[in-house]
């Protein structure tokens, strides 16, 4: 039988993706998975690829093609006979010197003989799958060696953290600038993948009934919340430099509240949705440290399990202050919002894993059934669930079947698992849209930057991380926050 190879005269020409730290953890767990769905088209929509891994290992194509067949079938993406047909008629492997600042010429030469051998469409992505010290000699290196043009179009993918501080982040644009336009950059934030992150806007912009809510008359305030029950995961050696401000709060919860506080676009083109989200940014002013609250977990127990404290964590420094939790108030200066307060919150060894966005209506001016004041007897909320139990959940009061008038708190729910089965990974929306050209869920050089403008200053003269159980909500401080402006954090 024939195998369908990249350069078959028959088909149309494949793309070459090209993924720099091709044996690291990222390509083994995301990309792989993605890329394979995309191209053995088992995805909703087939792109002809020809894929090239590249790392300092020294290794040849064959065992490139084993660890892309481990992955696959370790992940339970493949069985084993398809992922080996899939990997030998598609992934290919160029070891880079050790040193980079020997140069990236044999890539180069590789992609080009790639391009040659396969009859490929010119056309490439050019992917760092890498840790943020590698970017700039990357970069510079691929520049340098003539890769960041070619025959056909080329696009630069970067995964998140884009820089430490608004300095640092400014830098790595410039230089990413130098080799690359703007609408050649793809900055990956995976939260931007998740379909309720995407249908967010969707919420938003095509459900009136909400639209015209949507502002400080008939809101009260967001919390935005993103759980986590996992530690470390043996990243230390990142996670203790970066802390949980750095690693969530300035990309995904970001980019969370950006999607819910925007106004609205024009019309859904990349640069007009980006727009909206800058212009939030732009309108809160930088993080003062009374609205901010730092945390880090003691031993506890999480799921039933112990687990130790942070500074017990293999890796991490015994004394060290990196917080593993934030609780921040912001207020977003815009004609829709002023006065309402977002509380965003974030950590590890929260009791359970969950991204959620909780809007909460304002109570009715007048209260008609009982002495539940509008503070017991809650208001009108709106939960709407980013992840693990993908769907929204609006809190209405409803009377309670009888002759007195007793009112009850219930919810009327959408859940995706129930409407569409279970969802797809958000990184095979990002290849796609990579491939496509769509930079709508891409974050924007100048997006990086207001972000970090609003949250590093913090950073300087960082509050003391204030102790909290692992399987709890966080500090007592997080909830003290909330409670002097008379609120506090919705119960789970
Ligand atoms: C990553 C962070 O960006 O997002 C991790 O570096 C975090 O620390 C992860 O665990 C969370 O992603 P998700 O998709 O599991 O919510």
């Amino acid at each position: 039988m024939r195998r369908a190879v990249a350069g078959s005269p028959t088909a149309p020409p494949a793309d070459l993706f090209v993924v720099l730290g091709a044996t690291g953890d990222l390509m083994e767990r995301k990309l792989i998975p993605a890329l394979y769905a995309i191209s053995a088209g088992t995805a909703g929509e087939t792109r002809r690829l020809r894929i090239l891994g590249s790392s300092r290992r020294p290794w040849k194509d064959e065992e490139f093609r084993d660890y892309a067949i481990d992955a696959l079938v370790s992940g339970k993406c493949a069985p084993p006979a398809a992922a080996r047909t899939w990997a030998e008629a598609t992934v290919g492997f160029q070891s880079t010197p050790e040193d980079l600042s020997e140069g990236l010429g044999p890539l180069a030469q590789r992609i080009a003989e790639e391009e040659a051998r396969y009859r490929l469409s010119g056309n490439r992505v050019l992917y760092l799958a890498l840790p943020a010290v590698a970017f700039p000699p990357t970069i510079r290196a691929i520049g340098e060696a003539g890769l960041s043009k070619g025959p056909g179009w080329t696009r630069f993918v970067i995964e998140k953290p884009f820089g430490r501080d608004l300095a640092s982040a400014e830098e790595l644009n410039a230089l990413i600038h130098r080799w690359f336009d703007e609408t050649a950059v793809y900055r990956i934030d995976h939260y931007l993948g998740k379909e309720t992150v995407q249908n967010l806007l969707v919420f938003r912009f095509a459900n009136m009934l909400f639209e015209s809510v949507w502002n400080r008359d008939r809101i009260r305030h967001v919390e935005i919340t993103v759980a986590e029950d996992l530690g470390l995961e043996n990243r230390a050696t990142y996670y203790d430099q970066a802390g949980a401000l750095r690693d969530m709060v300035q990309s995904h919860l970001a980019q969370l509240l950006t999607l819910t506080a925007m106004e609205v676009p024009t019309n859904l083109e990349a640069d007009q949705v980006r727009n909206e989200k800058v212009k939030v940014l732009r309108s809160l002013e930088p993080v003062r440290p009374e609205d901010v609250v730092f945390g880090q977990y003691a031993a506890g127990t999480v799921g039933g399990t112990r687990v130790p404290s942070y500074r017990e964590e293999p890796g991490v420094k015994p004394h060290s202050s990196t917080e593993t939790f934030v609780a921040l108030r912001l207020k977003v200066n815009s004609w829709r919002w002023h006065g309402i307060p977002f509380y965003l919150r974030t950590g590890k060894r929260l009791p359970m894993k969950l991204t959620e966005i909780l809007v909460r209506f304002r109570e009715p001016p007048v209260w008609f059934f009982g002495d539940k004041g509008p503070k017991e007897l809650t208001a009108n909320s709106l939960s709407i669930t980013i992840q693990p139990d993908e769907g929204f959940a609006l809190g209405i009061e409803i009377k309670r079947p009888g002759h007195a008038i007793r009112l009850e708190t219930h919810q009327l729910h959408f859940r995706y698992a129930e409407a569409f089965g279970p969802l797809t990974d958000g990184y095979q929306t990002l290849i796609l849209d990579i491939l496509r050209g769509d930079q709508t869920l891409f974050v924007r050089a100048d997006e990086v930057e207001e972000s970090w403008r609003v949250f590093a200053p913090v950073l300087q003269d960082p509050p003391k991380p204030r102790p909290y159980e692992a399987g709890s909500w966080g500090p007592k401080e997080s909830d003290a926050l909330l409670a002097a402006d008379g609120q506090e954090w919705t119960e789970r």
